[in-house]
């Protein structure tokens, strides 16, 4: 995996579950098993073939992805947000969550859920979603629901 901080190219692809996902795997074992403690079979819950998926490369090296998967009429779930711990707070993850957003107004979707750990709430308030309900316990760490919704709130985001 990369280990360089360099950032002079950003992209991220577009990844279907019938793709390869060895990349995207290798960067949620890295931050959610070993970097979090989440147990692996947890972490790989056999939902990955039914969602779409975004990886982010830094120069053509893979450093975060996300996904994202229909759960009912016009509303997605995004999941599994990671970005590897030396490339973060560079505006990979926000690259991310924008590419989920803007599949979103282009897909019609008018809702977007999300269940975050209480220390990424802020990170997702940027984008406008808003707390729901009560903290929960979700793989050992807190949670709270947040969504995003409304044909303004997923408009196409730059
Ligand atoms: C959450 C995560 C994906 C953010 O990725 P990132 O590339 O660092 O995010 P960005 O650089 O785009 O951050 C954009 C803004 O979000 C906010 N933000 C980012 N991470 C944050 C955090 N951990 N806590 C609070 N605010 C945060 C900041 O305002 C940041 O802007 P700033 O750097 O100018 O202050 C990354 O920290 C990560 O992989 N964490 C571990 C896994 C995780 O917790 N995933 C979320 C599961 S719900």
């Amino acid at each position: 995996m990369p280990s360089n901080n360099n950032l002079n190219k950003l992209e991220v692809l577009h990844i279907q579950g019938n793709d390869s996902l060895i990349e995207v795997m290798e960067i949620r074992r890295q931050v959610f098993i070993v970097g979090m403690g989440i147990p692996k079979s947890l972490e790989v819950d056999g939902l990955d073939t039914e969602a779409d998926h975004f990886l982010a490369m830094s120069n053509e090296l893979p450093v975060g992805t996300v996904r994202i998967r229909y759960i009912y009429n016009e509303t997605i779930k995004l999941e599994r947000c990671a970005v590897l711990r030396d490339f973060r707070r560079r505006g990979i993850g926000s690259l991310l969550v924008k590419s989920c957003i803007n599949f979103a107004t282009d897909s019609g979707i008018t809702t977007i859920t999300l269940n975050s750990q209480l220390d990424a709430v802020n990170f997702y308030k940027t984008f406008g979603f808003r707390s729901v309900g009560n903290t929960f316990i979700e793989a050992g760490i807190k949670h709270v629901k947040m969504v995003l919704t409304n044909k303004s709130a997923t408009s196409q985001v730059s």
